[in-house]
């Protein structure tokens, strides 16, 4: 069994929005402090919906302030597709959280994918890291991008990003980002950040909703077994890996 990553438990997603939103919270301030800005990485799945559930509520007090406009949007992984696809990331995260932004809570800045660039996931995915570079490097100094916060989902296989278990991708190191033409879950052709990128963040927390969850979970705790989330959690040195899911869970958690 490797090292265990922090689980908090909620009956449902509007049980688990309040503590997701303290947390985002903290890791948005603790990066505005750090740098003025906040540097956030999402992935899509069932993710943006439970971020707008987080991020849209009425703020709880003076100190309760989610603020958009210091923020700076990045895609963990993103399909090869149009921006206005059905399938892409982008697409999702804008119907469910970016157009719903009331005025009041500032404007985020976002950085899609280059959509001229469908046809060559290799150089769609070159494009994607040269603006991490041009973002990060005046800041980091720079070997890898260091992330105030990714917030990813985990798959019912165990892959996260677009890193799937038993896939080549998992021991690439050069690269930040990687194409990808052969991912199991469809479309296909994909880029995504490299799991050194992402064991790199500030904090790493995966959000997983729904009974769908509950045997991958089982077996990320129980053996880990090289799968992708198991292999980020391993790999996260700088903070603990939060994992936040709505289901009753009887192994050995802390519950927040
Ligand atoms: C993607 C996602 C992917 C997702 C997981 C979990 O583009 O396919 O980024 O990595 O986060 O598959 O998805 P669910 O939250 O929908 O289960």
């Amino acid at each position: 069994m490797g090292k265990q990553p922090n689980l908090f438990a909620f009956p449902s997603v509007d049980l688990l929005a309040p503590t997701l939103r303290t947390y985002i919270l903290h890791a948005q301030n603790a990066g505005i402090q750090r740098h003025e800005i906040f540097k956030v990485a999402v992935s899509g799945g069932s993710l943006p919906k439970t971020l707008a559930a987080a991020l849209l509520a009425p703020a709880s007090g003076p100190d309760d302030v989610i603020d958009f406009s210091k923020w700076e949007i990045f895609f963990a992984d993103e399909r090869a597709v149009p921006l206005t696809h059905e399938d892409s990331n982008y697409a999702l995260l804008k119907t469910e959280l970016l157009d719903k932004i009331p005025a009041g809570m500032g404007t985020p800045t976002v950085h899609p994918i280059n959509a001229e660039l469908l046809d060559d996931v290799q150089e769609l995915a070159d494009q994607y890291e040269k603006l991490l570079v041009a973002s990060f490097a005046q800041r980091d100094s720079v070997k890898l991008p260091i992330f105030d916060l990714l917030l990813l989902g985990c798959g019912p296989d165990g892959h996260t990003c677009s890193l799937f278990p038993g896939h080549p991708l998992l021991r690439e190191t050069d690269a930040w980002v990687y194409p990808i033409e052969d991912s199991p879950k469809p479309p296909p052709k994909r880029i995504t950040l490299s799991l050194p990128v992402v064991t790199h963040g500030v904090k790493i927390a995966f959000v997983a909703t729904g009974g769908g969850k509950k045997e991958i979970l089982k077996k990320i705790f129980e053996e880990g077994a090289g799968l992708p989330c198991a292999l980020v959690n391993e790999g996260a040195g700088r903070g603990a890996v939060g994992l936040w899911t709505t289901l009753r869970w009887r192994g050995s958690v802390s519950l927040g």
